[in-house]
């Protein structure tokens, strides 16, 4: 098999190391991965949103697989693009990864089916958009319609400040056509649960479940991040909660997208919240998560390709698919000063073996040195049979690894275990 995976961050080097495992693949490209992955994928100078020169590169190396991970491509339609050339994707097609793509879809389908959700309107126009604010108590919740880079959603916690944030995005054209349309929300309260699934457009099987920590420091505060670890499972996702995600919220999506002519075949990512009264979304997304990917793959024990290609062919049996009773933690390494303003270029020192797995997302070779070349510059995932052991060891594994200027938040996990004890 030759297989080729989209994309270049650390989610990516966990779906990269998870399909090594299958020995038909003889050859895997990561078009462009990163050169921390340079010893399990060839690296192609390709960028994920470069659709012309992915499908012409399909071609010429005969690419019998593909896996398309990252928001951009997906919505962008490269899954139809490659299946055009005759090539097997994972991942939905441009019609079902809307899905993601626009918020004011994601809500009008949920509305649509009684899929339960926040209640909201949707507004192209701002001065309708600021008269209904003013209907509204705080905190409203303002989220720009498209792909914002995981920014586009403005928690206010005045009517002032979310007027103001919507003539950022709809005035001043902050996210660009993102931001045209928004969709504004009522605030929901409770623990947040990430559900990957495999959705092979006939059913959805879930994966294990996780926590994903978004703000960049301790106690969820400072600015929100891509996600600075995760920990899988996640204690809120409880057996009964489970049971009502399946009827109410997954089965009914599934058929919802097969009734709207726009059948999910993929990784279906439900961001769940589990509010008082009961699990809600939050959001989907049309693809793994990052930093989940990097939990939930591990804890895996069944062969990833094989899943993928059932689940691209619509042939997945809920047994294909199986988790160990483990438990795994992730903690990301940035540099410091991440969202916001950061260096790179320092060099990257590992001292010893790591017990668990390393999965690099900003990182370059300069002269035969891995050095730092982003925000989030790795992650290092560890497994337990508890959640506890997970963490306390993932702790000890890190400090193998050191860059000027790292940083990564001491508590990831600590709201999990306390959540378990009670
Ligand atoms: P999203 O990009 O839609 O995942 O939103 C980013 C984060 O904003 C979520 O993970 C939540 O923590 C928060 N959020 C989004 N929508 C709501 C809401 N309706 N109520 C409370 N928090 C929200
Ligand atoms: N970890 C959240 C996401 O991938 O969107």
């Amino acid at each position: 098999m030759r297989v080729m995976v989209i994309g270049g961050g650390g989610r990516e080097h966990a779906i990269i190391k998870k399909l090594r495992e299958n020995k038909s693949i003889e050859v895997l490209y990561a078009l462009p991965g990163n050169d921390g992955m340079k010893g399990d994928a060839t690296l192609v100078p390709i960028g994920a949103k470069n659709l012309d020169k992915i499908c012409n590169f399909a071609v010429e190396k005969k690419i019998d697989f593909a896996v398309v991970a990252p928001d951009d491509p997906l919505v962008l339609g490269l899954v139809d693009r490659l299946n055009a050339v005759g090539v097997k994707c994972f991942g939905p097609k441009k019609n079902a990864a809307i899905i993601e793509g626009s918020k004011a879809f994601s809500k009008a389908l949920m509305k649509k089916y009684g899929i339960p959700t926040a209640r909201y309107e949707t507004f192209t126009d701002l001065e309708e958009a600021i008269r209904y604010v003013d209907t509204q108590e705080p905190p409203i919740v303002v989220k720009a319609d498209g792909l914002a880079l995981g920014k586009g959603v403005i928690i206010a916690a005045t009517r002032e400040e979310a007027k103001a944030a919507l003539r950022e995005m709809m005035e001043n054209g902050k996210f660009g056509d993102s931001g045209k349309t928004v969709v504004i929300e009522e605030y929901l309260e409770g623990p947040e649960v990430s559900v990957l699934s495999f959705c092979d457009g006939n059913i959805v099987v879930p994966m294990v479940s996780g926590m994903d920590h978004k703000r960049a420091q301790d106690g969820d505060k400072g600015l929100n991040t891509g996600g600075m670890g995760t920990i899988a499972p996640n204690p809120f996702y409880t057996k009964e909660i489970s049971a009502i995600c399946k009827e109410q919220i997954f089965d009914k999506t599934v058929a919802a997208m097969n009734a709207e002519g726009r059948p999910f075949r993929g990784c279906l990512y439900f961001g769940l919240m589990i509010t008082r009264d009961g699990p809600k979304v939050i959001e989907y997304n049309c693809r793994f998560g990052d930093p989940e990917t990097q939990v939930v793959l591990p804890l895996m024990e069944s062969d990833l390709l094989t899943v993928m290609m059932k689940t691209a062919d619509g042939t997945l049996d809920p047994s294909d698919v199986k988790f160990s009773t483990g438990s795994a933690c992730c903690v990301i390494m940035a540099s410091a000063g991440y969202p916001e303003h950061y260096e790179k270029g320092y060099e990257i020192v590992q001292k010893g073996e790591i017990d668990g797995e390393v999965y690099f997302a900003g990182a370059k070779d300069r002269d035969g040195t891995l050095v730092t070349n982003g925000g989030r510059v790795l992650g290092v995932t560890v497994k337990g049979d508890t959640l506890m052991g997970a963490v306390t060891k993932c702790y000890e594994e890190i400090k193998k690894i050191t860059f000027e200027n790292a940083y990564y938040r001491s508590d990831i996990g600590a709201k999990a275990i306390k959540a378990e004890k009670n």
